[in-house]
């Protein structure tokens, strides 16, 4: 008898099912930053990493793989293109393909990632019929639909991780104006991940107060406090970041963390997050874009109407035909 034999009196079989298995495809900066996230926050116990680059991916599930006395649970790899140990992942993460170069937009990069997506979403389904699928690659909201159509999947399960960073940006520079804890200042931005993103001042609030109460031109150019140069940093936040340390990666990485987490553990929290919202908000176009979203153990429960405000819903309609416009342009 080997060691372990003489050491472990075996009653029953591993279990090799895991309920809170997510699978990240793409381990660059993204990813990889979404991994540390989702293992150091106990999001999930069992991660499985996928690259084409397999040094890159290798690399990286080792320099994971030592830390794991550090965290509860394990990490996995595939190698190139066998999806084969992503099998029964309950969200599977896409931050695979090209990102920004410094000046490009994000608008810049989507029939490239388009043509990559084609050869990862099949595989993901194939092996996760029943998965939910979090689009980080961008433009997320055009690729999310694109997903949506090679994935076959109901539109419950493929979510763009969308505006749930864009908030995070915009309640972190009200915070730092208001001199509150982020957390304890409510606000949306909404529609596109990007240049068109919808600021919702209408609803910003701290402690139960609107503040549209208190400065009825908040947000508009007629604003004394001129606070819509905070939606504008927000707007600017990954160019500026892209051109300082070449990528965005750990605000992502938390978001999707947080995105995550309020899937598995079937939260019922509500995100800013990229869905179709045909029928929301007087869009008639089938667009993914970003709204208040529920999200729990199956996806997306339910899409919030944010009652917006005239000049708000004008500009959510610009957005969704921006979108419009690059999707109808995509070679499928
Ligand atoms: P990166 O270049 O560091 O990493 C991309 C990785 O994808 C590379 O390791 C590459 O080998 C891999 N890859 C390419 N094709 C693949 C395929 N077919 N299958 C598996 N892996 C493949 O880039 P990054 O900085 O990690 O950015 C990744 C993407 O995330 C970009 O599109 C970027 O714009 C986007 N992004 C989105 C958000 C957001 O809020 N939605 C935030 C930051 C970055
Ligand atoms: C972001 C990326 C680049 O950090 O979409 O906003």
């Amino acid at each position: 008898m080997n060691t372990k034999d003489q050491l472990l009196s075996v009653i029953s079989e591993t279990c090799d099912t895991s309920i809170d298995k997510v699978t990240v495809v793409g381990a660059g900066d993204v990813g990889t930053a979404c991994i540390f996230t989702l293992l150091s926050q106990g999001v999930s116990s069992n991660v499985t990493i996928i690259d084409v680059n397999e040094n890159k991916m290798m690399g990286e599930l080792l320099d994971f793989q030592h830390g794991s006395l550090f965290f509860n649970g394990k990490v996995t790899g595939c190698k190139g293109n066998d999806y084969s140990a992503t099998a029964g992942s309950k969200v599977c993460v896409i931050t695979a393909g090209a990102r920004q170069k410094t000046g490009e937009s994000r608008l810049d990069l989507v029939q490239k990632n388009t043509e990559i997506l084609k050869g990862i979403v099949p595989n993901l389904v194939k092996y996760s019929p029943d998965t939910i699928i979090i689009v980080v690659s961008n433009p997320c909201d055009i690729l999310a639909y694109v997903t949506w159509k090679l994935s076959g999947l109901p539109k419950n399960r493929i979510i763009g991780s969308g505006t749930n960073l864009d908030t995070s940006r915009f309640r972190f520079y009200i915070a730092e104006k208001m001199k509150v804890a982020p957390e304890s200042a409510h606000a949306w931005i909404i529609g596109e991940h990007g240049d068109t993103s919808v600021a919702v001042w209408s609803g910003v609030s701290v402690a139960g107060v609107r503040l549209r109460d208190l400065n009825p031109a908040m947000g508009t150019d007629n604003d004394p406090e001129n606070w819509k140069e905070i939606h504008n940093k927000v707007i600017r936040s990954a160019y500026e970041v892209i051109e300082l340390k070449g990528s965005t990666s750990w605000a992502i990485g938390l978001s999707v963390a947080n995105i995550t987490r309020s899937i598995l553990k079937n939260s019922n929290k509500i995100h800013a997050i990229s869905t179709n919202i045909k029928g929301m908000c007087g869009i008639e176009q089938e667009v993914f874009l970003s709204l208040p979203c529920v999200l729990g153990r199956n996806g997306i429960i339910a899409i919030i109407d944010p009652h917006l405000v005239e000049a708000e819903r004008c500009s959510l309609k610009f957005s969704a035909a921006k979108m419009m416009e690059v999707a109808n342009g995509i070679k499928f």
